[in-house]
Order: structure tokens, then sequence, then C-alpha cells
């Protein structure tokens, strides 16, 4: 699909679908009124035939009024005083869905006329985009021809004024590499666990490095990592076939006294528990237990295609976690990359084991900032659900500007407190640090357990194990949180 930016009326492209938006009362934009003259008036004669009422959510379709011309579709915006973001986002998913639902191959959209009076344009043209995206992906990688259902959907050309253009241009651009970037997020996501394994993130890695020229690919092996002492990493990956992944994905962007902004993502690529194995219901699932990674290599795609003035690193800390006659038991105790001794009391928690050697490695690159981005409590799908990632940090303007960037992307953030009481939970009788906390609070103490290996720079921790999938019959990865990461980086970028 591809999107691009007009300053020519509506009725100009040629195209098979236009979409002009419709107010409450009837009411026809300025590209609806062009429209509308343009075919003599059916615009206007089937609102008074009483066919919509422009109910926010709603379309209408004006079939083509002949063969080769173009379809009409009203988007519904409801009352023009409660013309809002809301009312927005909900008409642009409805025409998003119409959109690659009909036998259309181009559609132009006046995008002039769906835009809240408090609102910059290059906000719609991010919401636009990123909802057809949504809506026009598929996964078919391992299905056969017949049970595709195409979408037919290929050009989409957006009409705005002389005055919005080059705003419009620019977040344009962005939004397509930040699709691009999250398509190549869930496309990881949805792969099978057969298929993705570290070592194929660690090529996924090096492929992103050959085709980006300001990318350099890194990837630590098992034997390195044991030369390193990244011993929670390889307890984590002892119990599996397929040896875990340390990699680093470099992009130069700003020149070498800028400090770098350095992105960790969890990438289990399966798992089972471990020896405290997980009940077999919806196991399939934890396929996605490497979101947390297939989302850095997603921000790095997006990131170089953009050429973004900035330093960013990142890193994929990846693994399988099997049960096996070698794999690590309850009861292990592991020294980790830090030096502090790990009690591993459920191996059911693994995703921070394979992220505080991460976190220690990463202090290497002296970075302004640290983000990791994990799969890593069922508690916080309890806590928040599917609606918002939970954040958690050291450091406060960090972590602000991360709900910033959620609110601005729509690919919202909610806060935890990481008070120093909470730490008391992970006290083990024989170690540093249990590994687990207990019951109560199982997203905090899950990041009370990071917080112990980021004292070196500002970090901010996004539990993305509500929002990185989708359950039941839409069953698949959401290629969030790309979108709030790229929001961050290019607000740090003109800044
Ligand atoms: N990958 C899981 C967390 C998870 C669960 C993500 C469900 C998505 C959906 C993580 O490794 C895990 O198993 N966490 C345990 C921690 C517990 C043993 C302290 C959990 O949440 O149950
Ligand atoms: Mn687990
Ligand atoms: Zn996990």
């Amino acid at each position: 699909m591809r999107f691009s930016v007009t300053t020519s009326p509506i009725d100009k492209p040629k195209a098979s679908l236009r979409a002009v938006a419709l107010f409450h009362k009837r009411k026809l934009g300025v590209h609806g009124e062009i429209l509308d003259q343009a075919l003599e008036g059916r615009i206007t004669g089937v609102i008074k035939a009483g066919e919509s009422d422009g109910d926010a959510g709603s379309t209408l379709l004006i079939p083509a009024p002949a063969k080769g011309a173009a379809a009409t579709v009203l988007v519904g915006l409801g009352p023009r005083k409660d013309f809002s973001r809301k009312s927005v986002r909900k008409a642009c998913s409805a025409l998003a869905k119409l959109l690659v639902e009909r036998p259309a191959d181009t559609a132009t959209i006046a995008v002039d006329d769906l835009l809240p009076p408090d609102q910059g344009i290059g906000w719609l043209v991010h919401l636009l985009i990123s909802a057809i995206g949504d809506a026009g992906y598929r996964f078919t990688t391992y299905k056969g021809k017949e049970e595709v259902k195409k979408v037919r959907l290929k050009t989409v050309i957006l009409c705005v004024t002389e005055e919005q253009a080059p705003e419009a241009e620019r977040a344009c651009a962005e939004a397509e590499a930040i699709l691009a970037g999250a398509n190549h997020t869930r496309d990881l996501g949805n792969a099978p666990p057969n298929v993705i394994h570290p070592e194929a993130l660690a090529e996924d890695a090096r492929e992103l490095a050959r085709r980006y020229k300001k990318l350099k690919a890194t990837v630590l092996d098992e034997k390195e990592l044991k030369k390193l002492g990244a011993g929670a990493i390889l307890a984590v990956g002892q119990g599996s076939e397929r040896p875990p992944r340390l990699i680093a994905l470099e992009y130069d962007g700003a020149g070498k006294d800028d400090a770098p902004i350095v992105l960790v993502g969890k990438g289990i690529t399966f798992d089972t528990g471990g020896i405290s194995l997980k009940p077999g219901q919806a196991m399939d699932e934890m396929k996605y237990d490497m979101c947390g990674a297939a989302t850095v290599l997603g921000v790095m795609q997006a990131v170089a295609e953009l050429k973004l003035p900035l330093n960013v690193i990142g890193v994929v800390t990846s693994a399988e976690n099997m049960p096996d006659g070698r794999a690590c038991r309850p009861g292990d105790i592991v020294t980790t990359l830090s030096g502090q001794t790990v009690e591993i009391l459920n191996t059911d928690a693994e995703g921070r084991l394979v992220l505080c050697d991460a976190l220690t490695w990463v202090e290497r690159f002296k970075p302004k900032a640290v983000i990791d981005i994990a799969t890593l409590t069922g508690a916080c799908i309890i806590a928040l659900g599917h609606e918002a990632s939970a954040v958690l940090g050291n450091d406060d303007e960090l972590v602000d500007a991360l709900k910033q960037a959620g609110t601005d992307s729509h690919d919202r953030t909610w806060e935890l407190p990481l008070w120093e009481e909470y730490q008391e939970q992970l006290k083990s009788n024989f170690a540093d640090m249990a590994n687990i906390g207990g019951r109560a609070a199982g997203t905090i103490t899950a990041a009370c357990f990071l917080s112990r290996f980021t004292k070196e720079y500002a970090w901010a921790h996004l539990d993305i194990a509500g929002v990185a999938w989708k359950s039941g019959k839409k069953k698949g990865a959401t290629g969030r949180p790309v979108p709030l990461l790229m929001r961050y980086l290019l607000d740090q970028a003109t800044h």
C-alpha cells in the first residue's frame, strides 16, 4: 500500500473510491461540496432521501454512476459541536475497514474535511495511515492461495489544502515508515516458534544492517555470552536446542559525541515456562513472548528508513525457555553479568533474567536513556487489559515523555509505582535476590527486579504483555508499541 498527499480537489485524481466527511444534520464539508457539484447533486440527493444521518463511525456508499467512474463514501462524523479526536478516530477506523473490503485499488480521501479545529494535520495523517494500514494487514505466509482474501487497495491519496501540505507530507513519510516497521514487528510475532528462534532474530538484525548502511549488527553467541559472564541469559537458554543470542543493532544518525538512546527487547522465542511448566491451554500464544524484541527490530527499521538525526541502539536479548534434562531448576542460583546472584524460584519468570544481563551489558554504550520493552507479566494484562502498556522507571522526565508519546500516538501507557517498599518482596534466603516476588503487584515486582540492574542510567520499562497481542478470533500480533516508541524518538529528534 502506498500513500501520498495532494492539494488538488478531490474529484481530480483518478480513483475508484472517494471519501468525504458528513456531519450531523447532513452537512457536507468543502470537498464534499466539490464532489457533489461534480456528481450533479447525487450526494445531496442521497442525503435528502434520508439514507445516512452522519453518525460518527457510520459510512454510506454511493455507487459509481457509471462503469470506470468512482464510488463515493460518506464518512459520518456526528454533530459538529462534538467534533473531536474521538469522533475522528471512530470515523477513520470505519473508513479504513470499508476501504480494505471494497474492490477499490485507488482511494482519495478529503482529509481536510476530517480535521478537528484543535488538531494539526500531521496528527490526522498519522491516524489515517495507521488505521488503514492496520485494517489492511494480513499474515498469509503459511496459507494456501484459495484461503487468502486479498486486499485490493494499493494507493491512497490524501487531499489537503495548500497550507496543510508541508506538514501533511512530512507526516505521510513518517507514518509510512512506522507502518512498515510495525508490520515487520507483526510478521515476526505471528511467525511460528519453529521458525523464529534466537538465531533467526539475529539473522533478522543482520538483514536490516545489510539493507540500511547506517545500521551495524553485532551478535554474541552462547560461547561469547559465557566468556562475558552473562549467567542469567545462559541459564534461561540452557534447556533449549536453540542457544541464546545477545544482539545489538547500532544506528548512527548524530555523530560520535551524541549519547545514544538504547532500546532493549525481550526475545523469548517460545516460553513454555521451563521446569515450572505453564498449563497447556493457549500455550501456542507464548510464541509472542519475543514481541519486545520484534518491536526493537521494527523501530530500528523505521529509524533507519527515516534517517532520524539521533543515535539509537536496539538490543535484543533472546533465548527459548524449554523444560529439559539440562534446563535450569527452581532453586538454582545464577551469577548475573552484574555480579549479583539470583535464586531462580520459578523458571517461568525468565524474561527478567534475560533482560537483567542485557541491561548491564548496555552500560558500555553510555546511554542517554534506556527503555526496555517486554511481554513480562500476565499480571499486566490483569491490571491494564489490552489498552495500555505499563510504564515504570527511575527517571520522571523519561517516563513522562513516554506517557506523552503514548497519548499523541494513541498507543498509550499507564504508569505504575516503583516504590522502594515493593523491593522487599524479592528477598531470597540464599542469594542477593529471588526472581519472583509473589502474587501481589506482579508487574511492579518484575520492574523492581530490573531496577537493580539499571542504576547507571535513566531507565524506563514497558510491559507490553497486554498490548502486543490479540487473543480470540482476531488472534495475532498488533505491532504495538512501535507507534509509541517512534513518536517518542521523533519528539527527541526535534528537541
Ligand atoms: N511471558 C510471560 C508473561 C506473559 C503471560 C505474557 C501471559 C503474555 C501473556 C512471563 O515470562 C511469565 O511467565 N511471567 C510469569 C511471572 C510469574 C512466574 C512471577 C507470570 O506472569 O505468570
Ligand atoms: Mn515465563
Ligand atoms: Zn516470558
